[in-house]
Parts: C-alpha cells; structure tokens; sequence
C-alpha cells in the first residue's frame, strides 16, 4: 500500500450526474462536510429513467444543488481546492452536465480537475465513516446497472472477480416490481412490503452460473411465469399477496447475491466483506449480511443509508485519495458512458 501525504486544507466540491439524481459535497481534509441531492420524481411516472429528462432536469438543478452543499458545510466558493465529478459510467447526457458545469467552474477559480468512476466510488463510500474496511476487502456493488464482486487493494485500487451476465441485482428488483404493478423504482417498495411477508411461502429459480458470476435472467422469467399462472386463477392474487410475494422475491435474491459472495470469501481467503450501491440499501440484505458476519467469521461494513444510492459524497472521498496521489485530469479529459474498472 502506497504512503499517502496529508496537507491540510483541501476541500473539494464533487458533483455526482451519472443518472437520475443531481448530488454535490463538500470534503474538508477527509470529512464529508455537506452531501446534497436532488432527486427527479418525473422518472416515475414513466416506470423507468428517460435520459432526455434526466440530462434538462441536471442543467435546471445543478447550480442551486452547489450553492447548497457550499452553505451547509459553511465553506466559499474561494475555500475549493479541486472540483470533482463522476466521469462514468453512466447516461452520457447526464453525465456531461456533472462534466461539463465541473470544468467551466475550475477553470473560472483556476484550481484542478479530479475525475471519478462512479462504481469506484460506490466502494469508496466505505471511508467516509469508521469503522473502515482493511485492505484486501471484498465488496459486494450492486445498484440498477451493476453487480460485482470486487477485490479492493487499495483506495481506488481495485479488481471485479465476479460480474452479472445479464441483469443487474436492482433491475431485477425493479423489474419483479413492475410485474407486481409497483412504481419505478420498485427497490425500496419491494423492501418495505417484504418486512410484513413469509419469506419462504413461494419458490423462484435461482441461476447456475459458473464461478462467481451472478444471472438474474432466470430468475425473473419464473416470477413473471409464477404470476401468470396464479393470476390466471385468481385475478387478485398479487394485491392479496403482496407481502409474501415480495418477502419471497427479496429473499431469492439476496441468496443468489450472498451465496457467491460465500463463494468469493472461501477462494480468496478474505473475511472483511462490505456491500455498496443503491441495493445496498435493502434492508433484508443488510440483516442477512450482518448474520452472515457470525457465521461465516466475517468482519463486515454496511454504509449508511445515505451513502448506498447515488451521491456526490461518494465522489467526494474517492477524489481525497485521489488528490493526495496528486491524480488530477487534464481539462480535455471527456465524459465516459462505457469504462471499465
Ligand atoms: O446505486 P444506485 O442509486 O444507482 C445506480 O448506480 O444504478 O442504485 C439504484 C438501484 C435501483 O435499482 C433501486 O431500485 C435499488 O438501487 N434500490 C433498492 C433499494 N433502494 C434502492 N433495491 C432494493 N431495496 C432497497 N431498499
Ligand atoms: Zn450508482
């Protein structure tokens, strides 16, 4: 593990524009000072993000979002030492406002740039508050677009081990809601029906994928099928079942999610195991994780709420370790919908 320096006095403004949620912080010498977001309810009303509302709904947010985080860490536009923003990956239109408003506003207080990868930082998450993992840890990322298991070496360091061959972990959340008829995004009410439901009361497929890759392709086609046939019988089956369904849904997969994180721990000899990304904020996963560390001897570290969906102060930490390796971009440096880790 490299050595880092640490100067006094750096504060960094970091802009999160990735999808759906216009974010910005502010990080004073390490700490998160402010971490503000404004969050578009209009996707909802479309069962899905549209990237064209999501990239005007930034340009109209993004000022007010910065003039905000600034006030509620009491810091200046003088006190910024760097500006960072998530390059990628993400919507690309989005994106471009996060990049473009980041360098326009550098360049106008003539200070550096610091680019972000937006999972990267999802994992980053984790030092923002103690307890902080030890290096090598394993992450579990799961949000709307990714699922991974990473190895993290260092900070920004970082391997994925395991990947999802189709769907994310929060799109089959997502799409399991739609079939139930929920709203977008379907996440956070399936976890709240499925505190009142019988885990165990229906069966779904989980995937047989080789080594520690996750499918959840599988698994949605058998809620979809599951449905269909017990609607057939009885047209109210889903509003009467509600509960059950959900608990039953979450439950399969957070066994799919955990099984191949056992998985990863007995191959690599690892034992600090963490979770990060919007799904990280699934209640079910976090109790099952947390019985998990008794079992399986697991040290582990689940971030707070407000750092499991999308958020600038994510960016923010990943950018101070970046800063303290002097890892600054060049101003031509473009936003990046595809990258990989
Ligand atoms: O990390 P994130 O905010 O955005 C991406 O980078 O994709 O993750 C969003 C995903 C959505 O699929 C949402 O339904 C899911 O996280 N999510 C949840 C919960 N809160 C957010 N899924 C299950 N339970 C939750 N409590
Ligand atoms: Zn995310």
């Amino acid at each position: 593990m490299q050595s880092l320096q640490t100067p006094n006095n750096i504060c960094i403004l970091a802009i999160e524009s990735s999808c759906d949620d216009t974010s910005a912080a502010i990080c004073y010498n390490g700490k998160i000072l402010s971490n503000v977001a404004a969050t578009q309810a209009i996707h909802a009303e479309y069962g899905g993000v549209v990237p064209e509302l999501a990239s005007r709904a930034h340009t109209v947010n993004i000022v007010a979002v910065v003039d905000v985080a600034l006030k509620k860490a009491g810091k200046t536009k003088e006190d910024i030492s760097a500006i960072a923003f998530t390059r990628g990956p993400g919507l690309l239109g989005s994106l471009l406002v996060g990049v473009g408003f980041s360098k326009a506003m550098a360049q106008g207080l003539d200070v550096p740039i610091i680019d972000v990868h937006h999972m990267k930082a999802h994992v980053m998450a984790h030092f923002i508050d103690a307890p902080f993992p030890k290096f090598p840890f394993l992450c579990l990322t799961v949000s709307g677009g990714h699922t991974q298991i990473v190895k993290v070496t260092d900070y920004n360091e970082m391997e994925v081990i395991g990947t999802t061959i189709d769907d994310a972990a929060g799109e089959a959340f997502d799409k399991t809601a739609k079939m139930l008829k929920l709203p977008y995004p379907g996440g956070p009410l399936i976890d709240r029906y499925a505190k009142n439901g019988d885990s165990k009361k229906y069966k779904f497929s989980k995937p047989r994928v080789p080594d520690l890759d996750f499918s959840f392709s599988g698994f949605k086609t058998s809620v979809m099928y599951f449905l269909r046939d017990e609607m057939g019988k009885n047209p109210n089956f889903i509003t009467e079942n509600v509960d059950d369904i959900c608990a039953s849904v979450q439950y399969t997969i957070i066994e799919i999610l955990t099984d191949k994180l056992k998985k990863a721990s007995q191959q690599t000899g690892i034992k600090e195991i963490a979770i990060a990304g919007g799904v990280s904020a699934n209640n079910g996963l976090r109790t099952t994780l947390s019985a998990l560390a008794d079992e399986q001897g697991w040290s582990v570290y689940i971030p707070d709420y407000q750092y499991c969906t999308d958020n600038a102060g994510m960016v923010a930490i990943s950018a101070y370790y970046k800063f303290l390796k002097n890892e600054f971009a060049p101003i031509d440096i473009p936003a990046l919908a595809r990258w990989k880790m």
